[in-house]
């Protein structure tokens, strides 16, 4: 078993193919749990749908004592977690609320955040097993998104060099639109050469659809290509 997966995960993924391929049947075991622990962010990136008011609105924030009963509810079903928002480490309690993830034998526990408050809150690090940090490329006078490129690529290069010492694992999460579509080669590079991994999206309308500009024209032939490319 690989060190960063955990045994209840491995478990509900093997019922699941039996499921699928043997019984026909699609009430399947769940595997993660996407824990949006908070809407709010200390950025206000272009293109992101996940901090609108509609979610503070809809999703009031629950407190420490709640979120904890929320994990222990959910750890009766789902293996493992990934806590999300917002920025997740916005919260004074986030350290607190991973630790009792770990206690509770979330395996993996994964963290996606932009990163800036990493350094005031890298206590989290002793509890998680996958980062994911977003940077939507490296070029420089860029800042897709409104994300802070230089700071973000400190604080990339500084916690890869932390992975194995603190057994975690770093993915940097890139958006992919028609402003950096030619600059994920580069991004890729400044990746492998720090030995990290680069996960993709494409940029996601209200629907959880790519956008329309990368279906269609000349921005959708780009986009197709760098995806052939990096499937190569
Ligand atoms: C919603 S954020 C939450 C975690 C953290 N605040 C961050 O930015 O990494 C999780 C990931 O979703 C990505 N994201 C935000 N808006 C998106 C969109 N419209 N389409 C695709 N991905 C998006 C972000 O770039 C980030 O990598
Ligand atoms: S940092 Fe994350 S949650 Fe905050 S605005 Fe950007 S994508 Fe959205």
């Amino acid at each position: 078993m690989n060190q960063y997966f955990g045994i209840d995960l491995a478990k509900n993924f093997v019922k699941d193919i039996v499921k699928i391929r043997f019984l026909s049947n699609s009430n399947l075991e769940p595997l993660i749990l996407a824990y949006f622990i908070t809407f709010r962010c200390n950025l206000n990136c272009s293109y992101c749908n996940y901090i609108q008011e509609r979610f503070e609105l809809k999703y009031k924030e629950v407190n420490t004592q709640q979120a904890k009963l929320i994990l222990h509810q959910c750890r009766k079903k789902v293996p493992s977690v990934a806590f999300t928002g917002g920025e997740p480490l916005i919260r004074d309690d986030i350290v607190e609320i991973i630790q009792f993830a770990k206690e509770l034998r979330f395996k993996p526990i994964s963290l996606f955040t932009n990163g800036l408050l990493l350094q005031q809150k890298e206590a989290v690090l002793e509890n998680i097993d996958f980062i994911q940090i977003s940077l939507d490329s490296v070029i420089e006078q860029k800042n897709h998104g409104n994300r802070d490129r230089e700071k973000l690529i400190e604080i990339i290069q500084k916690y890869s060099k932390l992975q194995y010492k603190k057994n975690f694992k770093i993915n940097i999460n890139c958006v992919i639109n028609s402003e950096n579509i030619e600059e994920i080669p580069e991004l890729l590079n400044f990746a492998k050469q720090l030995n990290v991994k680069l996960t993709v999206c494409p940029e996601l309308n209200e629907m959880a659809e790519p956008v329309d500009e990368l279906k269609n024209g000349e921005s959708g032939k780009k986009y197709r290509q760098m995806i052939d490319y990096l499937l190569e």
